[in-house]
């Protein structure tokens, strides 16, 4: 009996044990006449198959041999044998300490021998490109985009398995996080009449002859969940965002991880929960990811991230004046990202509509901002919970009220003052990783011209 058995745990403890095998062909090699060297990959782990190698002679090894070696890469292959130690010492990152020695071989699935791209192809970082050009040779390093049409394969390098563990890990952390400070989970209509966020970046439809569009965030409902009594919720879900933005940093479809809480004397709790989640997940990923990290990092150099214990928090005010102090050029209530100069006044208006103005002064808003690697992530604020005032800001940015009667109505059965935060599942695997790119950090990423795969 040969028993199932994954590559990953194949280790000289298990040396002498038949196991049986199923993984991708990753490389394939034919030594003479009667054995072939098979390099079988599970994930991101891999081990040397040795085929016909027995030392049995006859017909029935060089058979098996050529089969072998007649293997296109990426088939799923069964192998069964016994594993072994091998003379020489495994060299490979990732390949397994011990060998297989194949007693029986079995093509599950066969890949087509034109493979549009290689997975070790995908896997080279621009570094190993630039050394080999140096060293004068030649070694091809597939683009993005080519590597995004064919992403089932891309998806097989060992820093894209990694890649997307982590991503698991950093939603599961959110859950886990804000479960323990008494939050609930939620799952709010993606279908929805009026817009969200206010603004052009809207995916309209056709809702059964009446106009809708795809939430543009869970901000409404969330918001109205407090209403409905739930004093602490989370969700994870999709967000759709129209953008003609082609960045390095927008998606038209990415993971919103958004939060919404009543809070008692001040929009800052709702940061010291930003402080807490953040810093735990970053622990949690350095102590419990090191692998995963230094496998993203063979292929995509990045320095770890640093971080305090408790957030830096800069007022308004206190930033313009360091920026000043920096020789930027900022005029005060000004756009701090585009560097713009904007009259005094104007920046409220870039808030959305519920956002809460602050009481001192109107000209500021109770909201906030976090910055990873001098990004923003994380934008959160304390939310408007008086109807009126609600209905009159939506009205002052042109948004139709009536589109979104119910969210308004919603404030007038009794409503606590609450505030929450929003943040992009992949930003934030983009900024931890330092991947450079949001497109590597979505599965199967949806950019303003990529709808496919
Ligand atoms: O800053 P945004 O638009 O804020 C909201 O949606 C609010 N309703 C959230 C809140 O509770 N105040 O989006 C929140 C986060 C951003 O900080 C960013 O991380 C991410 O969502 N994000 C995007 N990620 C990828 N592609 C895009 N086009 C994104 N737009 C925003």
């Amino acid at each position: 009996g040969y028993e199932w058995a994954d590559v990953a745990a194949l280790g000289p403890d298990v040396a002498g044990r038949a196991v049986r095998v199923r993984g991708a062909a990753h490389a394939v090699r034919a030594v003479g006449r009667r054995v072939a060297f098979l390099v079988l990959r599970q994930g991101s782990s891999t081990v040397q198959c040795v085929v016909g190698g027995g030392g049995g002679g006859g017909g029935g090894d060089a058979g098996v041999a050529r089969f072998a070696a007649g293997l296109s890469r990426e088939s799923v292959v069964d192998v069964a044998g016994v594993v072994s130690l091998p003379r020489e010492p495994v060299r490979g990152t990732t390949q397994q300490e011990v060998e297989i020695q194949v007693k029986k071989l079995y093509c599950i699935s066969k890949a087509t021998p034109n493979l549009p791209i290689s997975v070790d192809d995908a896997a080279r970082s621009e570094e190993d490109v630039v050394k080999a050009k140096a060293a004068g040779e030649q070694l091809v390093h597939v683009g993005q985009d080519k590597r995004l049409d064919f992403r089932v394969i891309d998806l097989r390098t060992p820093a894209n398995q990694a890649i997307f563990r982590v991503q698991c890990e950093i939603e599961n952390i959110f859950r886990q996080v804000l479960l323990s400070e008494g939050f609930v989970g939620i799952h709010t209509p993606k279908l929805i009449g009026g817009s969200s966020e206010g603004g052009a970046a809207v995916f309209k439809l056709d809702y059964n002859g009446q106009p809708a569009c795809l939430a543009q965030s869970p901000q409404l409902h969330k918001q109205m969940a407090i209403c409905g009594g739930f004093e602490r919720v989370f969700e994870v879900g999709p967000v759709f965002r129209a953008e003609d933005s082609n960045t390095h940093r927008h998606l038209c479809e990415f993971v919103g991880l958004d939060m919404e809480m009543a809070i008692k004397d001040h929009y800052s709790e709702v940061c010291d929960v930003v402080d807490r989640l953040f810093v735990a997940m970053f622990d949690h990923l350095n102590k419990n990811c090191a692998k995963e990290l230094e496998v993203i990092n063979r292929q995509y150099p990045f320095e770890p991230l640093k971080y305090l214990p408790k957030t830096l928090r800069i007022e308004y005010d206190e930033g313009i004046r360091m920026l000043k102090e920096a020789g930027v050029h900022v005029e005060a209530m000004g756009d701090l990202n585009t560097e713009s100069e904007k009259k005094l006044g104007e920046l409220v208006h870039t808030k959305p509509f519920y956002t809460m103005p602050c009481s001192d002064d109107p000209r500021y808003s109770n909201s906030f901002d976090v910055f990873v690697r001098g990004e923003e992530i994380i934008s959160g604020a304390q939310r408007v919970h008086v109807p009126e005032v609600l209905a009159r800001q939506a009205e002052e940015r042109g948004i139709d009220v009536g589109s979104i009667a119910a969210y308004v109505d919603a404030f007038r059965y009794g409503a606590p003052p609450h505030g929450g935060f929003g943040v992009g599942l992949e930003r934030v695997v983009m900024l931890f990783c330092g991947l450079g790119n949001i497109r590597k950090a979505s599965l199967f990423p949806r950019d303003p011209r990529r709808l496919n795969p």
